[in-house]
């Protein structure tokens, strides 16, 4: 090649040098995010701020994600699914829908998040972690004169007909952490009779976990069965809500994050994963009004978290409730014996 040839190939290059900050050379990370839109949001912004690397992100929630994972399974799309509730994306790893990964920050989180990330041999690790409960709006409540709940058992009483609101477990991993958490607080039989009382007295399955958190703050509905810290966010923004830790004790979720099998974008995706465990990636929670307790122990747990020591915490056998044969079973008997009978 002449000197002259030489220039010309660099001048070439040059114009694709020139093209803005990196993007292009960094490559592309497809996520499927399985928190609220608003942390989803940031996050990847982050993401693409420190390293280059362009996101495309879609937001779906637990359920969701999982059954369009497995529908790719032949022709993935996604690189990584990260948020949302952790049995799904146990029952993902179970059925050799994402790939073990070892991430040199796995020794910085605490022992819950790694002993979800050993149940999966490595397929998954947690991410944040948030205990189940409901929210009541007292304007809504004093305005029908009923006496404030404070119990499971409580939501299933007359006077609560049509007044309460719950995503679907199939979609919902929300929604799904409450099945698993009755099964388990009250046994399977009483538990499928309490949620054919309960049924009675919903207003709306819905399709997001958080949407009833939002749906009780407006007055929408009287109760929201979400995780705590939703209500959290909805209390904070100064909505008339009440929040219940229900006094039968209740179960809690490990949220989660797997890389997809066939991920087209491996390396990126291992770049994305050590990133989001760390303690700055981490933080981006409280930013974004979302106040989970995080993984990593040097993340700043946000003051506004509700505790793990204030509610009265079931022993959740993540193994066993995120199974690909519990949760098929679970939800199938939903369907069948709630969701199916009349109202
Ligand atoms: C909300 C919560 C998360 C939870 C997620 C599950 O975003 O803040 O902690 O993991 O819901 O969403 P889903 O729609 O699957 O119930």
């Amino acid at each position: 090649m002449t000197n002259r040839r030489i220039l010309g190939a660099a001048l070439v290059a040059g114009v694709a040098f020139a093209v803005p900050a990196g993007a292009q050379a960094q490559g592309n990370l497809t996520v499927y995010c399985s928190v609220q839109e608003e942390w989803c949001r940031p996050m990847m912004a982050a993401f693409e701020r420190a390293t280059g690397i362009r996101v495309a992100m879609t937001r779906k929630s637990s359920g969701e994600t999982m059954t369009q994972i497995r529908a790719e399974a032949s022709n993935p799309r996604g690189d990584v699914w990260w948020g949302g509730t952790g049995d799904p994306h146990m029952q993902a790893a179970q059925e050799n829908l994402t790939v073990e990964y070892r991430s040199p920050r796995l020794a910085e989180l605490h022992p819950w998040a790694t002993r979800q990330a050993e149940q999966a041999q490595f397929r998954t690790v947690g991410i944040y972690a948030g205990a189940l409960g409901y929210s009541y709006n007292t304007r809504e409540l004093e305005r029908r004169r009923i006496a404030a709940p404070t119990c499971w058992a409580d939501l299933a009483r007359p006077e609560f007909r049509g007044e309460v609101q719950v995503a679907d477990p199939n979609t919902s991993g929300t929604a799904y952490t409450m099945l698993a958490t009755l099964v388990q607080v009250m046994g399977e039989e009483p538990a499928f009779t309490y949620l054919r009382a309960l049924h009675r007295n919903v207003n709306q399955y819905t399709r997001s976990g958080a949407a009833p958190a939002r749906a009780a703050a407006t007055g929408e509905t009287l109760v929201g069965i979400t995780f705590l810290h939703d209500a959290v966010t909805q209390k904070l923004a100064g909505a008339p809500v009440n929040i219940v830790a229900p006094c039968e004790g209740t179960g809690y979720e490990i949220g989660s994050m797997s890389i997809i099998r066939g991920a087209r974008n491996m390396e990126n995706a291992r770049r994305f994963y050590d990133w989001a465990l760390s303690p700055e990636a981490q933080a981006i929670a409280g930013t974004a009004n979302t106040f989970q307790l995080p993984s990593n122990r040097a993340s700043p747990i946000p003051p506004q978290a509700p505790r793990f020591e204030d509610v009265r915490l079931i022993d959740y056998d993540f193994a066993r409730w995120g199974s690909s044969e519990e949760r098929t079973r679970l939800l199938a008997r939903w369907e069948r014996e709630v969701r199916a009978g009349a109202r």
